[in-house]
């Protein structure tokens, strides 16, 4: 660490895809704490087994960041930086119990003992105004001190992707907004040691809050309007992947690829848009209309492959996690997709290398087929996640797979133009 006796001290609340790889490279200059109310997450990262491979074992033990689960680690930092989830309720709707609940933690720790100007930033995904007019009100609560005047919050939303390797959090741009023009500087100066990125500093929280969101919200329009080209095209009987080539070839074309959008935060963060636009009377037509459609990808998948295979078909679907080569399964929409094929009178059984089973079992209530080598004959094999492993399966791999006359169902194109086995039928989103 290269901390110097001025080097602000700061806790990270929320250890999880966001908080770890930041408090790790924070580490590297500041005191840090890393802290998360998940003690059995806390314990794993004392052991160096970070569960969402975004840390390995080595840089985990090497570095000098302090793991807890203990509140009473966190009174006096000068910087508490918020990395807790902004999920969706069954009804899409912002659920901020996690940021209320982690803004009373920080609150308690500012009313025990607050550095003198303590910040608090958060880097949670929200709609504007959540910073300054949902927590700075619990942050003054729980504390007793002044906004503005004993403490101050600040913005900074986070860009990464799980699985990303090339856009890490100490390569990309940040993004950061503070409550003073001081707040702001002091902010910069802390983000600016961690990336090579550089800093764009916005004029205030709720511009940061906004860009953010939307910035998500974009690209599941995006990928929104190419399901729906893709069930148009499917149709009129043309290969979407084979138009996406041909546009693609004109500069101001935006290349997405048709799919399942799942996960924490693309299928997320336009509802918590949409509903702020909603409280203020606004219906938001386009980011809710792209969220429509993305979600009902599922059930329209399930159904094409459906009319292709005989009732009551085998079916094997590889991959369960949200996008490829990561272990992450929050808001896997193939788990939506598994359901709605056994709706439709199919028995299907499950593969992927990488989610953990007892988490597909405990979060989706589906069993995971351990070994792909112990697996063969079924009516259609749906490649659903293009994981590295299935993208290299062999010839006789797939023919065994699949039975003649079967179907193969290749989601996201990893097969395309390759050449099946004999007698088997090849459908592409
Ligand atoms: N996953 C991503 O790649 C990504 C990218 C950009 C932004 N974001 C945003 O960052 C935020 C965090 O996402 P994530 O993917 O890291 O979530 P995560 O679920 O991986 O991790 C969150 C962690 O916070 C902990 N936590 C929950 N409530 C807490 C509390 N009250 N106090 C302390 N710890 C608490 C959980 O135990 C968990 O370990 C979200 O708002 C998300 O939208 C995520």
């Amino acid at each position: 660490m290269s901390s110097s006796p001025t080097s602000p001290a700061i806790a990270v609340v929320g250890l999880g895809y966001v908080g770890l790889p930041l408090a790790v490279v924070l580490a590297k200059h500041f005191p840090v704490v890393g802290f998360d109310i998940d003690r059995g997450r806390v314990e794993e990262l004392q052991q160096g087994d970070d569960r969402t491979r975004e840390i390995e074992a080595e840089r985990l033990k090497a570095s000098s960041l302090r793991l807890s689960s203990d509140p009473a680690d966190l009174p006096g930092q000068a910087i508490y930086i918020v990395t807790v989830p902004t999920p969706v309720d069954e009804q899409n709707v912002p659920d901020l119990k996690p940021v209320r609940s982690a803004s009373r933690t920080v609150g308690q720790a500012l009313k025990t003992k607050a550095a003198p100007g303590a910040i608090v930033v958060y880097e949670s995904t929200v709609y504007p105004g959540v910073t300054e007019d949902i927590c700075g009100p619990i942050l003054e609560e729980l504390s007793g001190l002044k906004c503005g005047r004993d403490f101050f919050l600040g913005y900074s939303p986070e860009r990464i992707n799980p699985g990303d390797k090339v856009h890490t959090v100490d390569k990309i741009t940040k993004v950061v907004a503070g409550q003073t023009p001081e707040v702001a500087a002091k902010l910069a100066d802390m983000y600016g040691r961690i990336t090579s990125g550089g800093i764009h500093l916005a004029p205030n929280i709720k511009t940061a809050e906004a860009a953010k969101v939307i910035e998500n919200a974009q690209r599941d329009i995006n990928i929104a309007f190419i399901n729906e080209i893709a069930m148009i095209f499917g149709k009129l009987g043309i290969s979407t992947h084979d138009v996406l080539e041909a546009a693609g070839t004109k500069w101001n074309f935006l290349k997405f690829q048709p799919g399942l959008v799942g996960g924490h935060c693309i299928g997320v963060d336009p509802y918590y848009l949409a509903h702020r636009a909603e409280e203020l009377g606004h219906h938001a037509r386009i980011i809710l209309s792209g969220r429509a459609i993305n979600d009902g990808m599922s059930q329209y998948v399930a159904e094409t492959v459906s009319a292709r295979v005989k009732p009551g078909a085998k079916i094997l679907v590889l991959g369960l996690t949200f996008k490829e080569d990561v272990p992450d399964l929050r808001n896997s929409k193939v788990a939506d997709l598994v359901n709605a094929l056994t709706k439709l009178g199919h028995s299907v059984a499950i593969h992927d290398p990488l989610a953990d089973a007892q988490e597909a079992e405990h979060e989706y209530g589906l069993m995971l087929s351990p070994r792909l080598d112990q697996l063969a004959g079924f009516d259609a094999v749906l490649a659903a996640v293009p994981h590295d492993p299935y993208r290299a399966i062999d010839d006789a791999t797939l023919a065994r797979l699949v039975v003649p006359g079967g179907l193969v169902a290749d989601l996201k194109g990893i097969w395309r133009g390759r050449t099946l086995p004999k007698n088997v039928n090849y459908w592409i989103l």
